[in-house]
């Protein structure tokens, strides 16, 4: 009796042990992401953009460059799309449509909202999104 008493407890406390780990984990995860856990962006200063990124390096240029900054590393106006927090798992494709066509409202960073940007087709998104996947990649953000 005793001894079966005593395993079931081991047993609780195994289970308690594996729950502590799990949350210890989720919390790491969940902290690392909402950080924005730095990545070097000096590399990216160095590097030539491949042929089929240029067309939308050109249009990040015209109308992006100015608050998040060239090679996408953050601006005083803007955060740097570079950064964990945009990994595509977390910031899909559709989030950059989005964020053109209807702004977004500060929730991430203290730069202050950023607000529509008009006059860019769908077409130009997918070749800015395809450019800044490009550099994420470059620093291992996938
Ligand atoms: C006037 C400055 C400004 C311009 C121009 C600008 N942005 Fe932003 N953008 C911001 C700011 C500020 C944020 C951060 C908001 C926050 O706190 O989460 C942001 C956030 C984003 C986000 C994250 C959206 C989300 O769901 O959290 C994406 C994607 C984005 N911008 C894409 C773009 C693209 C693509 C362009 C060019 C077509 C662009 N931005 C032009 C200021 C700007």
């Amino acid at each position: 009796m005793t001894n079966g008493k005593r395993e079931t407890e081991n047993g609780k406390g195994r289970l308690r042990s594996w729950v502590r780990v799990l949350a210890v984990g989720i919390a790491c995860l969940i902290g690392a992401a909402c950080r924005g856990e730095r990545v070097d962006l000096r590399k990216l200063e160095t590097l030539v953009t491949p042929a089929e990124h240029q067309a939308g390096e050109a249009s990040f240029a015209a109308h992006c460059r100015a608050c998040h900054g060239p090679r996408a590393t953050g601006t005083p106006q803007g955060p740097p799309l570079v950064d964990r927090i945009y990994q595509p798992g977390h910031h899909g494709d559709a989030a950059f449509l989005l964020a053109v066509q209807r702004g977004v409202s500060a929730h991430h960073w203290r730069f202050g909202n950023m607000p529509p940007v008009p006059g860019v087709t769908e077409s130009e998104v997918r070749g800015i999104v395809g450019y800044v996947r490009w550099l994420q990649r470059q620093v291992g953000i996938e």
